[in-house]
């Protein structure tokens, strides 16, 4: 139970969080904590929730925990409460945003449009349908992108996009040559319905094959259904990568709060998203890329975005776990 603290009844805290918690993470790893004082709310990295392999630098931590931010902005203005909020990535407690409570405030028709989108937003792993996103939905991404202080690129040029699959490829065998990342990926993903954390079976999407051009990791770990012959993925599915002017903690946690913007915004509009992180995650591959798009920005996120059928809302732990209370 969660209890009344500052202008938040115990009812408004657990609303609030729960709309914080609904943010993606890597592996849905759910690294965040959230201190509720009487002043505001204080967002906190969860140290024992860190992919030590897989994200040494914390750069997908505190992408996740920038996402777990823009909600909790939204659902504090929908609970009728002004966020003023200072980020502080590199707070001495692990603090990496305080939220204050800052007066009365509504929610905008435009912010109530992303609000609604909360809970509606997931990961799709599956096949998209062959249809491309249409110009107008890809400029409302690329001005989410932009409120947030954020470039999202999108990936048109055929060189362009057949060197980042030339890359994609590299940096999947990399990691899956690593028995270390191999090892941390099995403890994460594969799970079971009962699981509140990690990715289900169910999740995991279908099996890869050799021929898909944009290489998927194996989220059944070698235990996913067969896939019937004929299935693949869409042809030309639209690759944006989410990237920031500048590469620090505090850029990344901005680009967390950009990339919900962009993955809010892309619910909003019926559009399904999921990520290609192998090229983020190995520093050669980030580093390529970073080139491919001219130097000039420092890619955060990958995305597959595009026209998807339902898929199921992946869990999230209770708010009593993540919760600290004064
Ligand atoms: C920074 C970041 C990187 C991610 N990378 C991948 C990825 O490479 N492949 C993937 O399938 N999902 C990726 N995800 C999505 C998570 O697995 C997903 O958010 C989590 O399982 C919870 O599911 P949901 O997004 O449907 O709520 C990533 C999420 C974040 C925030």
């Amino acid at each position: 139970m969660t209890t009344e603290a500052g202008p938040l009844s115990a009812e408004q805290t657990t609303a609030v969080l729960s709309a914080a918690v609904r943010a993606p993470s890597v592996h849905n790893s759910q690294p965040w904590r959230f201190h509720v004082t009487a002043s505001g709310i204080e967002l906190r990295a969860d140290p024992a929730r860190r992919l030590p392999i897989a994200d040494p630098d914390d750069r997908e931590l505190r992408i996740a925990c920038g996402a777990a931010l823009f909600n909790l902005r939204l659902a504090l203005l929908r609970e009728g409460v002004e966020p003023s909020v200072t980020l502080l990535p590199n707070g001495p407690t692990g603090a990496l945003a305080i939220v204050r409570y800052a007066g009365d405030a509504h929610l905008s028709p435009a912010d109530a449009v992303l609000y609604a989108a909360i809970t509606r937003r997931r990961t799709n792993r599956k096949p998209f349908e062959d249809q491309s996103v249409d110009t107008e939905a890809r400029h409302d991404l690329v001005r989410a992108a932009e409120l947030g202080h954020a470039r999202l690129e999108v990936m048109s040029d055929p060189e362009d996009r057949a060197a980042m699959r030339r890359m994609l490829l590299a940096a999947h065998a990399q990691q899956l040559a690593d028995p270390a990342w191999a090892a941390e990926f099995a403890e994460w993903v594969g799970r079971s319905q009962a699981a509140r954390d990690g990715v289900r079976l169910a999740s995991s999407g279908p099996q890869p094959e050799p021929q898909d051009a944009w290489v998927f990791r194996d989220f059944a770990l070698g235990q996913g259904a067969a896939r019937t012959p004929g299935k693949d993925f869409e042809t030309e599915p639209m690759i944006a990568v989410l990237a920031t002017y500048v590469d620090d903690a505090y850029a990344q946690l901005q680009a967390g709060e950009a990339l919900q913007r962009v993955l809010l915004t892309a619910t909003s509009l019926g559009l399904a998203a999921s990520f290609l992180s192998q090229l983020i995650e190995v520093d050669q591959a980030r580093e390529d890329l970073r080139e491919l798009l001219g130097d000039a920005v420092h890619p955060q996120v990958v995305l597959r975005i595009g026209y998807g059928s339902p898929v199921a809302a992946a869990p999230r732990r209770p708010i009593e776990e993540v919760l600290d209370v004064d």
